[in-house]
């Protein structure tokens, strides 16, 4: 079904490993058109929880838009390859299921802009993030600037933009672009144990736990009406009846995600 990605199902949880490992895993027409598809099925299958993205091997992540696909592109070539990137990650952003990156290695350009496009990060030790684009003159096209910027605050997302430095995964920790650093072995596995961990949870809340996040990241002035629309709307689902209900009884809630 997919000519660059693996997928796997597993307990709920959808694993995408983009595999290109030759060109450690750089996102070129084809990679991003599997992707789309492969976040359309996570909207749209009912037995997917919870999604990761990762890449294939031990040495990249995602190192950077396919720069091979530049060479024959004029301006507004490169606008419409800028835009489908778009369409995609603000895809994975607005999922209303949790999607996360396992960064394991390389995550520069735009496998850095993927992976902040996912609700948050795990990386391994060897990972190294980056936005090298002035290296090649370019500046950073899947949303890099506005994400890395609200991410990490202006200050750093300037001087990292600017000097195209690579940074290793420790100093993502401390920037708060990655929340956890673990060894290469045990990536996955933390990254499933949290999945399932939130998979437990009430799922039309931890769905609107998103929106309400991303309104507030995304600076949207009606994000605390928002919030106040979505508390409300919480009390229309069984899932709020039977966690409220299951706290009061001092049983485990079961949730149906209704
Ligand atoms: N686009 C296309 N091909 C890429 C790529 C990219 N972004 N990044 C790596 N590759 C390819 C290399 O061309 C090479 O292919 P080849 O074996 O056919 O020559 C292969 O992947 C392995 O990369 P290589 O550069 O040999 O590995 P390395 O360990 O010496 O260096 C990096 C690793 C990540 C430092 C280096 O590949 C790099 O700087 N990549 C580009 C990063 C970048 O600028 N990304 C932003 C793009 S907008």
């Amino acid at each position: 079904m997919y000519q660059t990605l693996l997928t796997e199902l597993q307990d709920g949880t959808f694993l995408i490993t983009i595999n290109r490992p030759d060109k450690l895993n750089a996102l070129n027409k084809d990679v991003i058109a599997d992707l789309d598809k492969a976040i359309d099925e996570v909207y749209n299958n009912a037995e997917i929880k919870s999604a990761i993205i990762t890449g294939a091997g031990e040495k990249s992540f995602v190192a950077g838009a396919d720069i091979s696909e530049f060479i024959p592109l004029d301006a507004s070539g490169a606008e419409t390859l800028a835009k489908v990137g778009h369409n995609v990650f603000n895809k994975i952003e607005h999922a209303p299921k949790p999607i996360v990156a396992a960064v394991n290695g390389f995550a520069l350009g735009g496998g850095c802009e993927l992976a902040m496009s996912c609700h948050f990060r795990l990386a391994s030790e060897n990972a190294k993030f980056g936005q090298p684009e002035v290296n090649l003159g370019l500046i950073p096209g899947y949303g890099g600037t506005q994400r890395l910027t609200k991410l990490v605050g202006k200050g750093k997302a300037m001087e990292l933009m600017m000097t195209a430095d690579m940074i290793g995964a420790e100093e993502a920790k401390s920037l708060g672009l990655v929340n956890h650093v673990l060894p290469l072995a045990e990536l996955l596995s933390k990254t499933k144990e949290i999945l399932q961990k939130i998979q437990t949870k009430a799922p039309v809340a931890v769905g609107k736990v998103i929106a309400c996040v991303n309104d507030a990241a995304n600076c949207d002035d009606k994000g605390f009406d928002k919030e106040i629309s979505r508390f409300g709307e919480c009390f229309a689902t069984e899932d709020m009846r039977e966690g409220t209900g299951a706290f009061l009884e001092k049983r485990k809630a079961a949730f149906k995600g209704k």
